[in-house]
């Protein structure tokens, strides 16, 4: 399987958030990742589903929204309105996981599951079937610009196995301190979607920088 690279644009001038999706678009991207934290879940507060909106209007590119928030639940027909393609949210929140991945397959879209670097890959296996991806923090969601965690790959490692072996679907992102050196040891270790915030936006030549990462 090849890998899909996504820009976070958490990571851009949001200054200048429509130059910065251009440039995702001409850098041949394959999806922009949408973070949102909510002030609990995460300290952080950043944007909601009325910018989600506006992006959708200027862009063709697939839309994955990143759900660092307390009840997911409750948000899912507010983003997939919006113009989510694809919505993940965390195992670790309040809202039944089941019921939260129904709603997401009932707008027509992909569903992710979240899983943070302290929770174990076998927390995440009843729900493995029933998801497009599992979205592995190799960092404590909440901020960008962080290191990645090298004790996050065993897990990705784990997981990759175990859908291996099932002969499931279901793709390994991974998010946090991506760059060629860490996306290297995550591909090696299973995961075939690439989250980068930092990494793309600093580069010199963001098209460079994204192919470099898709191994
Ligand atoms: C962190 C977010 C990430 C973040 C990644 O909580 O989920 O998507 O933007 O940023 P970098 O690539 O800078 O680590
Ligand atoms: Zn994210």
């Amino acid at each position: 399987m090849s890998v899909a690279v996504s820009a976070s644009i958490l990571a851009c001038d949001l200054l200048n958030l429509e130059k910065a999706i251009k440039d995702i678009e001409n850098a041949g991207i394959d999806m922009i990742h949408y973070d949102v934290m909510d002030g609990v879940f995460v300290p952080s507060i950043t944007y909601g589903d009325v910018i989600l909106s506006k992006i959708s209007k200027i862009t063709n590119l697939p839309l994955d929204v990143h759900l660092m928030t307390v009840n997911p639940l409750n948000q899912i027909d507010l983003f997939a309105n919006a113009g989510a393609d694809m919505i993940t949210f965390h195992l670790e929140s309040d809202s039944d996981v089941m019921d939260t991945i129904k709603a997401v397959k009932s707008h027509g879209i992909k569903v992710g599951i979240s899983i943070k670097p302290d929770t174990k890959a076998e927390a995440v296996l009843p729900y493995i079937d029933y998801v497009d991806s599992v979205l592995v923090m190799t960092v404590e969601p909440g901020k960008g610009g962080q290191a990645f965690m090298e004790s996050t790959l065993e897990k990705v490692s784990d997981l990759n196995d175990y859908i291996a072996l099932c002969n499931l679907k279901c793709t390994i992102q991974v998010d946090g301190g991506i760059n060629e050196s860490t996306a290297l040891k995550a591909y090696v270790a299973g995961a075939r979607n690439m989250v980068a915030g930092t990494y793309l936006f600093k580069a010199p030549d963001m098209k460079k920088a994204a192919d470099a990462i898709r191994f």
